[in-house]
């Protein structure tokens, strides 16, 4: 399954192309499968309808666990890091992982959990999180993890959406010095949430917690009444649903992005192994939030299923300080440390000072994710972590593709600073232009689409088949679109862009304007507003909103500006805080009511020079008072 030169991963790239069925057979047949499948993949993307390793039988948790145990029970799968530098680290090694989530299979169990029931996962970054979700995949049952930041309403709506029958969560936990008391946002979520019956707490702290009689028990009490700890795992069918996973989009709900068991197995282990080429005593760090898609592929399955040594961390990289990730790295001589651009530029504003007090000799390679890595913050990261020798693999890809689809394989491939580089094989990006022709020259720029399945490609969004058609398969008929720009160089490097539609990545996370102007919306004070993104040192893009309010409101803007954060932060969450908040007398339409949102984006970026005609705007007069009264 690996790659091990430049020209191999040319030849495997070729052959994935032209030969897809044997090329993922040969994969696929280094899992362990109960039954091995009939066909290896039937794809239409005009419904669309993928399935792989058609008629293959496989549990995840035995490719994650139990094949393991034999060779490499005692090896160590999971370093936990307590967010206190205090706290003992945990090591879990594979026996104590497999017998730990087989324990929880039957906590499940015993709650009436069966195959193809939902479970939401509202939970810190503890062992516990990994445990319980392995121990979802167990028997069968389908994981839904709503990352633990999000707000009590956003928790109910994506428990609602998916239809969730238990929730487990902890009581409380600190974040830095902050702490959050998980177990309150639950019970404030569980008023809107008719369909749990059930709920499971860690208790994290020792803080008293409040439990509902009847709904709620003890994650240790529910433990004492399990007699074993081997639980065998579920058969699975390669497309039964393996974890749900919400993501924002630029209108609407969120969606709830479905991904199935064996495509996903293999494409989140293949591409693990070979972007990070992670040697068996390695010790690989994603920090990353489990809560998100680069928790579930590279902190949990990808490694767990390679046998790797995956770390886990609890904390924020501000605590105690800004040293933080350069001690654990020193502390459990981690080797490979994937990260984020928003995390590297926050780092890269410290004194060098701390990074200087440690080593960092155990580093051979580096990772980063979720948003484009501007040229000093790849430089830095480069220069000041790796110290000129450890490839940088910049890793483009999404919740809904599962798995890396454009990146550098460390040391194999030729690196360009902010390039993702290349596809993987069986990966076949494309660019096209406005009218959805291919762009096949290079140097090219274009529209962002995918030709042809992948195993890890999610499947559907939970309950609405026909929003997945209309958002990725409609805009380019035959593609995959990614919502994404890209730029391709002479050799064939992509750099991606940035997003094409209402999604602003903030801090690495995506948040769909649409939404957030909603929540705004419902105060009682405003008309209307619309959100752009903005240039930011740390978060690559902030938010700005414009926002119109009643003539007859006297309440003062500063005090105005604060009900609007707290209402977003209770209803979303702190993530979609707004930075900068302008009262304008009306917002810029087009004659048909459309809100010009490239005007507001350009004034918000300090780029107001050259806005085009506004001539055929329908209220062009509050262009210039909106120029005016920016705030920059
Ligand atoms: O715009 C791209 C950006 O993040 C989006 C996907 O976000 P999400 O589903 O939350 O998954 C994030 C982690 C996989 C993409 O549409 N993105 C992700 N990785 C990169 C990136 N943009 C540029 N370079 C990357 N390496």
């Amino acid at each position: 399954m690996k790659i091990k030169s430049y020209k191999q991963y040319k030849d495997d790239y070729k052959e994935s192309i032209k030969n897809p069925e044997v090329f993922w057979a040969n994969i696929a047949k280094e899992f362990t499968w109960r039954k091995k499948w009939d066909k290896v993949v039937e794809a239409d993307f005009s419904k669309p309808d993928v399935k792989w390793f058609i008629g293959g039988k496989l549990n995840i948790t035995e490719n994650c666990l139990d094949r393991h145990l034999e060779k490499n029970g005692n090896k160590t799968a999971i370093i936990w890091e307590p967010n206190n530098p205090k706290e003992e680290s945990r090591y879990i090694t594979y026996k104590q992982l497999y017998h730990k989530v087989s324990a929880f299979a039957n906590v499940l169990k015993n709650k009436g959990i069966s195959k193809g029931d939902r479970v939401c996962l509202y939970m810190p970054m503890i062992p516990e999180l990994a445990i319980a979700m392995l121990a979802c995949a167990r028997i069968g049952a389908v994981h839904s993890i709503v990352f633990a930041g999000f707000s009590a309403s956003a928790l109910a709506s994506r428990i609602n959406d998916s239809e969730c029958k238990l929730l487990i969560t902890a009581n409380e936990v600190y974040r830095g010095t902050k702490p959050i008391n998980l177990k309150a946002v639950c019970d404030e979520a569980l008023e809107n949430t008719p369909g749990i019956e059930s709920v499971i707490v860690y208790r994290r702290t020792v803080e008293p917690t409040e439990m509902k009689e009847g709904r709620d028990t003890f994650w240790f009490d529910e433990l004492q009444q399990i007699e074993d700890d081997y639980c065998p795992a579920v058969d699975m069918d390669s497309e039964d649903m393996l974890f749900i996973l919400y993501t924002s989009g630029s209108t609407g709900t969120p969606k709830g992005m479905v991904h199935t068991c064996g495509g996903y197995m293999v494409g989140s282990t293949y591409t693990f192994q070979n972007v990070f080429q992670a040697k068996k005593d390695d010790v690989y760090w994603c920090t990353a939030d489990i809560g998100w898609i680069t928790g579930h592929s590279y902190i949990i399955y990808g490694p767990l299923a390679s046998g790797a040594t995956t770390v886990m961390f609890e904390g924020v990289p501000s605590y105690p300080d800004y040293g933080r990730f350069w001690e654990i790295v020193d502390k459990l001589k981690v080797t490979h440390f994937y990260t984020a651009p928003t995390a590297i530029r926050a780092l890269a504003k410290q004194p060098l000072h701390l990074i200087e007090k440690h080593k960092l000799n155990s580093l051979k390679v580096l990772g980063s994710v979720g948003e484009p890595i501007n040229e000093e913050a790849w430089h830095w990261y480069n220069d000041n972590i790796g110290k000129g020798t450890c490839p940088i693999v910049d890793t483009w890809w999404q919740t809904e593709t599962g798995a890396i689809m454009i990146s550098a394989m460390a040391g194999i491939t030729p690196l360009r600073p902010t390039f993702a580089t290349q596809p993987l094989p069986g990966v076949q990006p494309i660019l096209l232009d406005e009218n959805g022709k291919e762009v096949t020259d290079s140097p090219a720029e274009g529209s962002l689409a995918i030709k042809g399945a992948w195993p890890s490609m999610a499947r559907t969004i939970y309950g609405n088949h026909q929003r997945y058609k209309e958002t990725y398969f409609s805009a380019f008929p035959g593609y995959y679109f990614s919502g994404d720009g890209a730029y391709r160089d002479a050799m064939g490097n992509y750099r991606i862009t940035g997003r094409m539609d209402d999604v602003i990545i903030v801090s690495g996370h995506n948040l769909g304007t649409a939404p957030i102007e909603n929540v705004i919306n419902e105060h009682e004070d405003i008309v209307e507003c619309a959100i752009v993104g903005f240039p930011h040192d740390i978060k690559g893009n902030a938010l700005y909103a414009y926002v119109t309010k009643y003539n007859d409101v006297t309440t003062d803007e500063d005090v105005l500006r604060k009900e609007i954060n707290t209402l977003i932060t209770k209803t979303i969450g702190a993530i979609a805080k707004l930075d900068k908040i302008q009262f304008v007398s009306g917002l810029p339409k087009t004659r048909s009511g459309k809100i010009m949102r490239r005007i507001l984006r350009k004034i918000a970026s300090n780029d107001a020079e050259n806005l085009g005609d506004i001539s055929t705007l329908l209220n062009p007069e509050v262009v210039e008072e909106i120029k005016e009264n920016v705030l920059l």
